[in-house]
């Protein structure tokens, strides 16, 4: 078993975007890494400066939208001798279009990444950090989770799911010394909307500044370590996610579709 002084860290789409910033974040605190995804040359990259500067990072090569990848990934882990204290579930994509025309394969991977493999990885995990009374959990949802998305009806769906499950462990989990905590970013400056085909959204072309990926790893972590069950990005996102929860759909689901589709 593992003996660094340093607790471990399993980062999940940490090739880019907001699973890199968050694992920067997590060696800035103190933690050494498994990083885990496709892109292993973009992860190899991110290890090399994570040791720089002191962190060791383990890179693992994981297509989460293949059914058992959850189950080979721990068991990976396990091989190599490393015990994970905190899990971040963030590897997602999104699938944007009206949803009669989206790829029923896409929507098929988007469904195992931002759900399956999410809730298997938890399930996996989960035992040894309770019978150890520690251990964190981040899942990375979105604001997209608190109200439906036409023209991303299946992936604002699944973050309802990220949301609805994180809420209940968290629940679920008080008093065992294990956290679970939701992110919940609004739009972020990544490859996330050329990846979902959503490029030529209102949204994606109009938003003049959408939030950076540091800045997200930034409140994610700090929500993290203090076992927050759900941090919402920024005070406007806060404001998307409480019009989402509380204004009536039919006032909600025109904007949206506005801001999704493509003009
Ligand atoms: N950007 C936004 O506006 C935004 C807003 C709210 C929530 N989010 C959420 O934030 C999370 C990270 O997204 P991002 O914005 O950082 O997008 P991104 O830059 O596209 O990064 C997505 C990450 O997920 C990984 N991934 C995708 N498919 C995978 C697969 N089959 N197996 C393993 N890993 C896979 C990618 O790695 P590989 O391609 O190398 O496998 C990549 O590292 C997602 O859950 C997303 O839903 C994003």
């Amino acid at each position: 078993m593992d003996t660094s002084p340093r607790p471990i860290a399993l980062v999940t789409g940490a090739s880019g975007g907001i699973g890199a910033a968050l694992a920067r974040e997590l060696a800035r605190h103190g933690h050494d890494l498994v990083l885990a995804a496709r892109g292993v040359a973009a992860m190899e990259t991110l290890a090399a400066e994570l040791s720089a500067e002191g962190a060791s990072a383990t890179v693992i090569a994981a297509d989460l939208a293949q059914p058992g990848a959850a189950a080979s990934l721990t068991e990976e882990i396990a091989r190599r001798g490393l015990g994970i204290e905190i899990l971040v579930n963030n590897a997602g994509l999104g699938a944007a279009g009206r949803f009669d025309k989206c790829d029923p394969v896409r929507i098929n991977e988007m469904l195992q990444v931002n759900i399956v493999a999410l809730t298997e990885l938890t399930r996996l995990v989960l035992p040894g950090m309770i019978a150890r009374r520690r251990g964190r959990v981040m899942l990375v949802g979105s604001v997209a989770g608190f109200q439906p998305g036409p023209h991303m009806a299946a992936y604002f769906a699944s973050k309802a799911y990220v949301l609805s499950l994180g809420e209940a462990l968290a629940y679920e989990l008080s008093g065992t010394g294990v956290s679970v905590t939701v992110l919940c970013p609004g739009a972020t400056a990544t490859n996330f909307f050329t990846t979902a085909g959503n490029d030529n959204s209102i949204m994606a072309r109009h938003l003049r500044r959408m939030m950076p990926a540091e800045d997200v790893a930034r409140l994610g972590y700090r929500g993290l370590a203090a076992g927050r069950g759900v941090v919402i990005t920024g005070a406007m996102n806060r404001l998307v996610a409480l019009a989402g929860r509380f204004m009536p759909h039919r006032i909600t689901l025109p904007v949206t579709d506005w801001l999704m589709r493509g003009d």
